[in-house]
């Protein structure tokens, strides 16, 4: 079977990696091919380029080269209901269709499905103008949680210590500094706790877990500055116990699915659920309607089972008849080196090399690259992801600094301390 995966950082590079192992295109003879993919997905990949805003041109290639699944990496063709126009050319699909995709695409409407199903998440008032914000947050006391409504590429959420702060930042928000994601505005009740990924596959009924990570957001050492796409992560995400995992399956993921269900708009892919371990039990931070990223790097270097099998039953309705997928014992963790700049504006073209960090149980999955000349330079925010494998996490956290040491990327930086929660908890 022929493949394509839309997309081109770190999480289409791992998915590529991983689907390049499955039965479909190792043994079957298929094709793997990645738009735009990267120099990294290259190597695993048929690069094409395909523009996937342009729904007429992603759907004639799919027909002219026979594709028999489309893996949608990003939120952005989701929300824009990519999946849709497939699925009406009769295109297998992994991803939910832009109905479904409002999880991630509107934080309203997260809210609103959360009271609907009796979901555990923070209390939150909806404002759509300034003034109603202003008015809303005299029932809130500090720290304020403010969220501009839609996509806002990750940038979209203001945490402010006190009501100056607050209320210059929602005025940034409806001025349009997120464009139209701000027009509405979402104000929450502080959660106190830690965070942790949980993820879920589903073909609009059956659900399975797949795996749980904890990202590390802020771009400075020991979780502070401002926030990032993530700056690395690990999996398993211990802190999320099997009592607790359980418990965020039976009161989150479960009755998310099956409200999606009830209401018409079934949802099909990878759920992303971002939580809040708290005193009152786990709560949902918010839904991301695709992997994580970096967190799906480390999840696929930890399945062993075939990722293509699963997407393909979870796009063909047919999940329940798969075993539950096999994840190593092993912890694995990424360390992504951004471009000096990062999370503000990254130095482009710094010089790359990346001779002699890989081996086995270490993969650099590639964020930001592009060939300039032949050789390889930093073309992004997030640049690599060094990702590495060990027995526990403390030595996957030696294995991927090892890595990391090899690496000559002198327009770069990284965080030193990923997984530092976790290996304080192993002692
Ligand atoms: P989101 O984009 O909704 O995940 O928010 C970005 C980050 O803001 C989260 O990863 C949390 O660290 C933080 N955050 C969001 N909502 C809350 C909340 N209600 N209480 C505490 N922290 C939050
Ligand atoms: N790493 C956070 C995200 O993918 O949204």
């Amino acid at each position: 079977m022929n493949i394509l995966v839309l997309g081109g950082g770190g999480r289409e590079h791992a998915l590529c990696w991983k689907l390049a192992q499955s039965a479909a295109i190792a043994e079957d003879g298929g094709t793997l091919y990645a738009a735009p993919g990267n120099p990294g997905i290259a190597e695993c990949a048929l690069l094409v380029s395909l523009d996937a805003g342009d729904h007429d041109a992603v759907t004639a290639f799919c027909r002219e080269r026979a594709i028999g699944l489309v893996v949608i990496g990003p939120e952005a063709p989701l929300v824009d209901g990519l999946a849709d126009s497939l699925r009406s050319a009769s295109i297998a699909v992994f991803g939910p269709s832009r109905d479904a995709a409002q999880l991630e695409g509107s934080k309203n409407f997260t809210k609103g499905l959360c009271d609907r199903a009796g979901i555990p998440t923070a209390g939150y008032v909806h404002c759509a103008s300034l003034e109603q914000a202003k008015q809303a947050l005299s029932t809130f006391s500090p720290p304020f949680v403010l969220k501009a409504d839609g996509l806002a590429a990750g940038k979209g959420v203001v945490i402010a210590e006190n009501e100056d702060h607050a209320i210059e930042a929602l005025a940034d928000m409806f001025g349009g500094a997120f464009g139209d994601a701000g027009a509405e505005v979402v104000i929450e009740e502080f959660m106190e706790g830690e965070e942790v990924s949980l993820f879920a596959l589903t073909d609009g009924e059956s659900v399975i877990p797949f795996g749980t990570a904890q990202d590390h957001k802020r771009v400075g050492e020991g979780d502070t500055g401002p926030n990032t796409g993530g700056m690395g992560a690990y999996s398993p995400a211990r802190v999320l116990t099997e009592a607790l995992l359980a418990e965020s399956m039976e009161r989150i993921v479960f009755p998310t699915v099956r409200q999606m269900h009830k209401e018409g708009t079934p949802y099909v892919g990878v759920l992303y659920a971002g939580l809040m371990l708290t005193s009152e039990g786990p709560k949902l931070v918010e839904y991301n309607c695709r992997f994580g990223d970096p967190e799906c790097q480390v999840l696929m270097m930890r399945l062993e089972s075939d990722l293509a099998q699963y997407m393909l039953a979870a796009s063909a309705g047919t999940l329940a008849a798969l075993p539950e997928p096999s994840f190593a014992e092993d912890t694995a963790m990424t360390v992504v080196m951004a471009a000096d700049g990062y999370p503000g504006t990254p130095k482009k073209g710094g010089t790359i090399d990346l001779d002699g960090a890989e081996r086995e149980g270490v993969k650099v999955f590639h964020a930001g690259t592009k060939l300039a000349d032949g050789a390889l330079v930093a073309n992004g925010g997030r640049v690599l992801n060094v990702t590495a494998t060990g027995p526990s996490t403390k030595a996957a956290q030696h294995a991927a600094y090892a890595a990391v040491a090899k690496i000559d990327f002198p327009t770069g930086f990284y965080r030193t301390d990923i997984g530092w929660r976790e290996i304080e908890r192993e002692g």
